[in-house]
């Protein structure tokens, strides 16, 4: 297949091929994936984004993909952490932009043996890298376990959603859960939606 190999310079020139390559039905994960870790995270580029929350990781909306995706920054503080979650069906993409994050994996509960989830792998991204996971992939956690340095991440969902269920570690029980930008285009939403904010992807 010809897929032309060009290096984002700047995550504005990023989303210019995101959708170029999100407007063929077909979304080629390898592709993604590898045009998001050629991108090399200049904080100038996504800096007017990455406001932090003292108590819990904030998301923001950078771009919607004509339909096709949802593009946002997320910024973790020191020890902020997500819940166990799905991915709603959608592929989800994440690639640092700063500092790390560690990523465990997990399967997802049995129906029939109740009880503590079982962790399949954990490891650490960071540099550039980009993750990729989907419900066929299972279930993961998402943290910044450092105690000294926030983090930033670069997310892409395709198709976009707005719900997911997050997971009891200790019972595999799920809740539905409705997700929020703190803001969108660089501007703050508003605060009664950012009040429905619980913890998601
Ligand atoms: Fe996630």
């Amino acid at each position: 297949m010809e897929t032309e190999v060009v290096k984002p310079g700047t995550l504005e020139e990023l989303i210019r091929i995101l959708h170029d390559i999100f407007s063929s039905d077909k979304v080629n994960v390898e592709e993604v994936q590898a045009i998001m870790e050629s991108y090399e995270s200049n904080p100038q580029d996504w800096m007017q984004y990455a406001t932090f929350d003292p108590y819990r990781y904030t998301r923001h909306l950078v771009d919607e993909g004509n339909g096709k995706f949802n593009l946002m920054i997320l910024c973790w503080g020191e020890g902020h952490g997500s819940s166990i979650h799905d991915h709603a069906d959608s592929h989800c993409f994440m690639k640092m932009l700063q500092g790390n994050l560690k990523e465990t994996l997990f399967d997802w509960p049995d129906k029939k043996t109740k009880g503590e989830m079982s962790k399949k792998s954990e490891r650490i991204l960071k540099d550039n890298q980009c993750a990729y996971i989907s419900d066929s992939i299972g279930l993961h956690r998402v943290e910044n376990s450092s105690h000294t340095e926030s983090a930033v991440s670069l997310h892409l969902y395709s198709p976009p959603f707005d719900s997911c269920q997050t997971f009891d570690q200790r019972t595999g029980h799920k809740s539905k859960v409705k997700m929020t930008f703190w803001s969108a285009y660089g501007k703050r939403t508003p605060f009664a939606s950012e009040v429905a904010t619980r913890e998601n992807n």
